[in-house]
């Protein structure tokens, strides 16, 4: 019976025909132990001696690492493997002999690694990184199809620069100049004004010189925007989401997690509500930390980040920013004008921002106004100001970026390791 992997908990005491890869092997006089990867898992295929035709035992104990075949054997329970199967093999197929596959169990460093990223993909850390993701990604779609959320593509090509200016991939559009998208809020602005609550999943482009364990050149954003959603209901929606991933990935992703050796312990108490603290608070809280020449009106680098998330065990939600670090949409809050109704939600262990979200201007006159004031060209936004003079109503959103938050939930310390095919300051290959 052919099968995989991720089924043979089905079959056990039966015979199965699995497709796969050597991911390594080692052998004595009289027995073969070979691990098997067919991408939905991996298992050891035991191969005995006295068990097995001659020739079987010999291919066995010759086959190099990556070759790929076809295996028969019993499934057999095994306690102390993470899958809790093994496969007492009677037959072995070679489809394809891999020679001098280059990453090896020894040692590796990173660069190398990543060079060969397109291979060390098979690896069976990266496998579980990939497979967190993929969890991540189908609770995204989960969450908001079941809280009437319609799914809209915002374009990748642009004209405008919702994030500021100096981030942005130029492009020839035609006779034109186009950006590639670095977020697709401002027209999931106008989608929420014609669908309600909208979210947006897709790739974003940031020219952003940092090289930092956060930072990635083209990255994965999940943009939601609501219609009639003010401030305070914006978080609630982020804390009930980023519940709602971390709570799937420790039920569904459990052989990952203990692949990664990932401390669940410290995603098990990640239920909405999180805590909030002002960005004036926070201010306060650094200074008595230790970050004495803080002033307000500073941005918050990532130690000051790490600090406040050290006091949580939850993601934190650190609101009201300065007006003046913040994009020209952020609506100013009600009771001062030098603030604006904006949240940052910071992971904890050290991970950073999550998300950046807030409750956006629907003033046609203010906004116009702060257009001017980040010298942005009135022409250029005339069809996002034009929501403004539409039935204009009260409404928020957020960005949440995926590769943060599979790094975040799987452990690993460097975004690079959060997405299949990492585009880096100084890497465009493989
Ligand atoms: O805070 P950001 O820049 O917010 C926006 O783009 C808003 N327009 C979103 C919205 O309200 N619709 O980015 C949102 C998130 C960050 O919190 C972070 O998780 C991620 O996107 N992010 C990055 N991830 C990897 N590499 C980068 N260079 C990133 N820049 C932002
Ligand atoms: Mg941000």
């Amino acid at each position: 019976m052919k099968t995989t992997i991720s089924e043979v908990h089905k079959h056990v005491d039966q015979e199965v025909r699995i497709g796969a890869w050597i991911a390594n092997k080692r052998s004595s006089g009289k027995i073969a132990f070979l691990q098997l990867r067919d991408g939905t898992g991996f298992i050891q295929g035991v191969v005995v001696k006295s068990e097995v035709p001659d020739e079987i035992f010999q291919l066995a104990k010759s086959i190099t690492q990556e070759s790929s075949l076809y295996v028969t054997g019993v499934v057999q329970k095994d306690e102390r493997s993470p899958l809790g199967f093994e496969l007492l093999v009677n037959g072995v197929e070679l489809i394809h002999q891999a020679v001098d596959y280059p990453i090896t169990p020894k040692e590796h460093g990173t660069e190398f690694l990543m060079d060969n990223r397109h291979l060390w993909l098979r690896s069976r850390r990266q496998h579980a990184v990939m497979k967190i993701r993929n969890e991540i990604i189908r609770a995204t779609y989960e969450y908001f199809n079941e809280n009437g959320f319609s799914k809209v593509d915002p374009p990748i090509l642009t004209g405008s620069a919702p994030e500021g200016t100096t981030e942005l991939f130029h492009t020839k559009y035609f006779e034109e100049d186009a950006f590639l998208s670095q977020s697709g809020q401002l027209y999931m602005e106008a989608a929420a004004m014609a669908l309600g609550k909208v979210f947006s999943f897709g790739p974003t482009f940031r020219a952003e010189k940092s090289k930092t364990r956060r930072h990635l050149i083209e990255f994965w954003m999940i943009e939601p925007e609501m219609a009639f959603c003010e401030f305070e209901e914006n978080l609630v929606v982020q804390e009930e989401y980023v519940s709602h991933i971390v709570q799937s990935v420790l039920k569904n992703c459990q052989i990952e997690l203990k692949t990664l050796g990932r401390d669940t312990s410290k995603l098990e108490n990640i239920k909405a509500p999180f805590p909030r603290i002002t960005y004036d608070d926070a201010l306060m809280f650094l200074r008595d930390k230790g970050f004495t020449d803080i002033e307000w009106g500073d941005d918050l680098g990532a130690p000051h980040e790490t600090a406040i998330a050290e006091s949580y065990d939850k993601p934190v939600f650190i609101t009201h920013y300065p007006t003046s670090l913040k994009p020209f949409y952020m609506q100013p809050a009600p009771d001062r004008d030098d603030v604006v109704l904006c949240a940052d939600m910071i992971a904890p262990e050290g991970y950073g921002e999550i998300i950046g979200g807030s409750q956006r201007i629907h003033e046609y006159d203010l906004m116009k106004k702060r257009l001017e004031e980040h010298g942005l060209s009135i022409e250029a936004y005339k069809w996002y100001l034009e929501l403004r003079e539409y039935g204009s109503v009260p409404h928020s959103g957020f960005g949440l970026g995926l590769e943060r938050t599979v790094a975040w939930l799987s452990g690993v310390e460097h975004v690079r390791e959060s997405i299949p095919f990492p585009r880096l300051l100084n890497r465009l290959y493989p």
